[in-house]
């Protein structure tokens, strides 16, 4: 990476002046053919570990590791040029301390390049959020539903329904602005919350599932092109089923393989007989 690209790219304060203004549009990518496609639309790239049960097809993201997401994010990195990448950080690689958690945050950054990252977490992150960011480390913070708590949570399902819990996620959004991340997801969370942390905060709230109250928005990309379907939330909109259109292509490469259609002569070396009379001739003159 030059030292160019690292200019040109949207930096973290770009991100955070966009409070109250332009919707800030981010898109996850993991590889760098995907993030080359989405780069030039996004203003953010989340590398996030959602790959491992979009991509490695886990159950949950609870086994991704330091080492997935620094192989992903440096790939994400050399596929796009402009947007700013923020890579999660997995489960285990920052629970147990703040300094578990700078070790983890400064190798993904000094290996990738990228400009933050991301972690799960309100009030009991808000002492690690402070820690990382007093050093330098840009934080994005992820409230709602938290993957990563799913043994925990059982599952899903979306927050903030009852008065109780709408308080306790006001208060995470609350602890984790003051901690200093410089924006906040929001996944899976009522309307009504997401819209009063939203006005609360002065940092960009960034929602998935949770209303465009919300300053900005963020999907799974595989998601929004049908290239993951094992299950489809509420709140991802489907803008193509590319994993229909996959399956029909590979029909149609079987096919001609089958009635041997492919390979055909402009595919092939030397098929051609005349070409391949030159061939042996200058062959035997060698
Ligand atoms: O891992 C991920 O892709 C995420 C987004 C869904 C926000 O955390």
């Amino acid at each position: 990476m030059s030292a160019l690209s690292r200019i040109s790219r949207i930096s973290v304060p770009d991100i955070q002046a966009r409070k109250g203004s332009e919707p800030v549009v981010c898109l996850t990518a993991y590889t760098a053919p995907t993030a080359k496609q989405v780069d030039p639309h996004t203003d953010l790239i989340l590398v996030g570990d959602s790959l491992g049960m979009v991509l490695y097809g886990f159950e949950t993201t609870l086994p991704v590791t330091l080492d997935m997401m620094i192989a992903h994010g440096a790939a994400v990195m050399r596929g796009s040029s402009q947007a700013c990448v923020i890579i999660d950080l997995p489960f285990g690689s920052y629970h147990e301390s703040p300094e578990q958690a700078f070790r983890s945050a400064s190798l993904t950054l000094k290996k990738t390049g990228a400009n933050g990252v991301k972690l799960e977490g309100g009030v009991e992150m808000a002492d690690t959020i402070t820690f990382l960011t007093r050093r330098h480390i840009p934080v994005l913070a992820h409230i709602g539903v938290m993957p990563q708590s799913v043994n925990q949570t059982g599952g899903y399902q979306a927050r903030g329904e009852d008065a109780m819990e709408a308080k306790r996620i006001i208060a995470d959004a609350m602890a984790v602005a003051e901690a200093g991340a410089f924006a906040v997801v929001i996944e899976s969370t009522w309307e009504p919350v997401a819209r009063e942390i939203t006005s609360l905060l002065s940092i960009p709230t960034i929602g998935i599932g949770a209303s465009n109250a919300c300053d900005g928005q963020i999907l799974v990309t595989e998601d929004m092109i049908g290239l993951f379907s094992n299950f489809t939330p509420k709140f991802v909109k489907r803008y193509a089923d590319l994993g229909q259109e996959i399956s029909n292509l590979a029909a149609a490469y079987a096919a001609d393989v089958r009635s041997r259609r492919f390979p055909g002569p402009e595919h092939c070396f030397g098929a051609d007989k005349r070409k391949a009379k030159i061939a042996s001739v200058s062959r035997k003159a060698v």
